[in-house]
């Protein structure tokens, strides 16, 4: 069925060419997607017959934005660690070691929990506006469990990752496991795999295994992501450069030469930051308003997983960036939108222009700088999946 909106008092389209300013604002806009739901038109409500026989809905002056693109997820496991998050607020550090204790639990749960776990986060995710959603393996670490992982992710999403390296597993020599990686594990879950990512970082993979199994990950017909400079200044970010990988993430401890890098390489490598991990592992938080003015892609995204980041929630990140990272409101929806579609590589989301899905949130707001000057307030109204409304009411 067609979909027609109009009474929209604010739209934001990520699209200059059709309305105001960089995110293309069109006040008292209507729009239009076909039974596809494909977008077919944005424009001043007044011009909505021209482009429907349908009557409209009216959307009583609320604004709407593109559905968030969340390009960063791990919620593919079991068990929580609310133990650990209480002993690092009494003061202890965080450290990759944590993943294991996650790994044991993911590797003990059924498939059915694994999955109806993996889908309650999915589902809270849309209702705060996510509309696409990366998804992670990474909390098995053996050819069976990584391969389970991936078929849970690939039943939520067609944008899946492949992180077999996440950490060394106790029970394989070190030697050992970079191998099994890039071999069997590699094998089972490239038939559910679109994304190849590598924990580059202390206490994880090296930069010269990472660029091993992102390599082996490329030749095997698989996009390339990296989780960098989350612990440390290491050789993360100029890895991801070197190999033209979608999207550097984290990007926490970076020097001058990696933000060079990262803007040299600005079409093709979105910086992807995660700031709900710095609040949640008492990180300091990366610049994000000098690598942007330096010409630095970037992308803003969750992270959720049970250890250092244990939030669904865009608009929650969208404050932080705002409030902690010196983002305007305006670089906050894009890098949430367009950024994460960019880190993704896909240009049918993350925007409303003509031909691409209708994947939008209707807020219970004025504009979308409400989201980040409202910390933790859901101002979601309805949202609007492939031009069905799947969350709330129009
Ligand atoms: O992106 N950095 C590596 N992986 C996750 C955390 C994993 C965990 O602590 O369980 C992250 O922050
Ligand atoms: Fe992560």
């Amino acid at each position: 069925m067609t979909l027609a909106l109009n009474n929209i008092g604010h739209l934001v389209t990520n699209d200059p060419s059709i309305g105001n300013g960089p995110l293309g604002i069109i006040n008292n806009a209507g729009l239009v997607a076909d039974d596809e739901g494909k977008i077919i038109w944005c424009g001043p409500q007044d011009q909505i017959d021209q482009y429907t026989e349908a009557q409209p809905i009216g959307c009583d002056g609320c604004a709407i934005i593109p559905g968030f693109v969340d390009s960063h997820t791990h919620i593919v496991f079991a068990g929580d660690r609310a133990d650990e998050f209480e002993a690092r607020m009494e003061g202890l550090p965080y450290a990759a070691g944590g993943i294991q204790s996650t790994m044991l639990a993911t590797r003990a749960a059924s498939d059915e929990l694994l999955s109806l776990n993996a889908q309650h986060l999915a589902y809270e995710a849309l209702s705060s506006g996510t509309t696409t959603l990366e998804v992670k393996s990474g909390y098995g670490l053996s050819v069976r469990d990584e391969e389970r992982s991936m078929r849970i992710a690939r039943s939520i999403t067609t944008e899946t990752t492949f992180l077999g390296a996440h950490l060394y597993p106790t029970d394989v020599e070190q030697e050992h496991y970079v191998d099994l990686v890039v071999g069997d594990m590699l094998n089972a879950c490239l038939p559910h795999a679109k994304w190849i990512d590598v924990f580059c970082d202390r206490g994880a993979f090296d930069v010269d295994q990472s660029r091993e199994i992102l390599k082996a990950g490329a030749k095997a017909g698989l996009g390339t992501r990296i989780h960098a400079n989350q612990l440390q200044r290491g050789g993360g970010v100029q890895l991801g450069v070197e190999l033209g990988v979608a999207s550097c993430d984290h990007c926490t401890h970076l020097t001058e030469k990696d933000i060079e890098a990262l803007s040299s390489a600005n079409k093709t490598t979105v910086a992807t930051l995660l700031p709900a991990a710095e609040l949640c592992t008492r990180s300091p938080f990366p610049h994000a308003r000098h690598m942007i003015e330096q010409g630095v892609t970037v992308a803003l995204a969750t992270d959720c997983n049970p250890g250092s980041s244990y939030t669904t929630s865009m608009p929650f990140v969208m404050s932080l960036a705002v409030i902690l990272m010196g983002m305007t409101p305006d670089q906050a929806l894009w890098s949430s939108t367009q950024g994460g579609a960019q880190a993704l590589r896909r240009t049918d989301v993350g925007n409303l222009c003509a031909g691409s899905r209708a994947d939008l949130v209707v807020l219970d707001a004025p504009s979308h700088i409400h989201l980040a000057y409202r910390p933790g307030v859901n101002q979601t109204r309805a949202v609007v999946r492939g031009g069905k409304c799947v969350v709330g009411s129009l």
